[in-house]
């Protein structure tokens, strides 16, 4: 396990972040850097942890951000607009803040000689249609008249500047891509989120088209179990890794009636038309991250639904 080091965490406060720092923080120095436009962190038992330090700042604020680096072993960049309906209502702001605001992270870990950058894409980089997508497959994008792929775009744009920064400048990169990551403390987007909060309160549940949308969703402790791994292992070094559950699989449609169905909820399904491009399958292929990582998800779908919905129930 990392020990001893001053891990800076760029968008810390969020919710995969929050996670991740419960792991590390007794044995290393955290410093958080989010201008806390959404915040998990404060649902968190560490956020007052005498190991954690909290910048309010900006990626785009390059200044501030080279100070908050200095002495930093680590950079873990997990600071971006996402979401599709935060990125639809801010599309200029989405290609700033995720193209620029990683830019500014690693010139700012060149600068400041921080040893490991961790970078965090997304599955959204495989397209409309993704079946076992493996880390070498091409990249799909939709055109810029749908503000959809905006997003896509940025992140692949930075999963490319990570690693051309590793070749120029002699430092360890890692890339991840998670795949419809879920569970407590996801305040920002998110179906499961959505979906859950509206069937506790008994609340109509949308599902777009038909509901026959395929995703995979991957439970928190499971994502963060391979990216701990992502940050110790030295094999990981240079590489790409698929994040996700493809055991956990089901339409959309399916899984709002197993969320009605585990929170014994009165809701009922309202179904209204996508209103931008959708991706109609999402299923990674796992086996690199298998091999080289030894990650083996293990929250299936229902246990998941359930950690997620007590969460919701006492917080939300
Ligand atoms: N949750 C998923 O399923 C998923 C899937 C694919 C990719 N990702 C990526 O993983 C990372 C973490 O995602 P998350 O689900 O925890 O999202 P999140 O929105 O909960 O966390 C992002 C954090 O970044 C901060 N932030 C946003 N703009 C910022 C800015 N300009 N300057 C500083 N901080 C800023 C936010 O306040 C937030 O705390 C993101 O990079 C996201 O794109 C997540």
């Amino acid at each position: 396990m990392i020990s001893g080091a001053r891990i800076v965490v760029t968008g810390g406060a969020g919710f995969i972040s929050s996670h991740i720092i419960e792991r590390l923080i007794e044995k290393n120095q955290i410093v958080i850097y989010d201008n806390l436009k959404r915040n998990a962190l404060r649902y968190s038992p560490i956020k007052e942890h005498k190991n954690l330090t909290m910048v309010q700042g900006d990626v785009l604020d390059s200044a501030k951000l080279d100070e908050c680096m200095k002495g930093a072993d680590i950079c873990i960049h997990a600071a971006a607009i996402a979401g599709i309906y935060s990125v639809g209502n801010q599309v200029t702001r989405t290609m700033k803040v995720n193209l620029i605001g990683i830019y500014n992270a690693l010139e700012s870990v060149c600068k400041n000689k921080v040893g490991r950058f961790m970078d965090f894409s997304t599955s959204e980089i495989y397209g409309p249609f993704s079946y076992r997508s493996k880390e070498d497959d091409v990249a799909k994008i939709g055109p810029a008249s749908e503000k959809r792929w905006i997003y896509a775009l940025s992140k692949l744009a930075g999963e490319h500047f990570t690693h051309a920064y590793a070749d120029d400048f002699g430092f360890d990169v890692v890339t991840v891509r998670p795949f419809n990551v879920y569970g407590p403390r996801q305040v920002g987007e998110g179906a499961i989120q959505q979906m859950v909060s509206r069937a506790l309160n008994n609340e109509d549940i949308t599902v777009y088209n038909d509901g026959s949308q395929i995703r995979s969703w991957c439970f928190v402790d499971d994502f963060v179990d391979a990216f701990i791994a992502t940050m110790e292992s030295t094999e990981a070094v240079g590489e790409i890794f698929n994040i996700g559950n493809p055991q956990a699989t089901t339409t959309v449609l399916g899984l709002a009636e197993t969320i009605i169905r585990l929170t014994n909820s009165k809701s009922k399904i309202v179904h209204k038309p996508h209103p931008g491009p959708e991706v109609e399958i999402r299923i990674p292929d796992i086996s690199k991250s298998k091999a080289l990582l030894k990650y083996e998800p293990r929250v299936m779908l229902e246990e998941g639904l359930m950690k997620a919905s007590a969460w919701y129930r006492e917080f939300n």
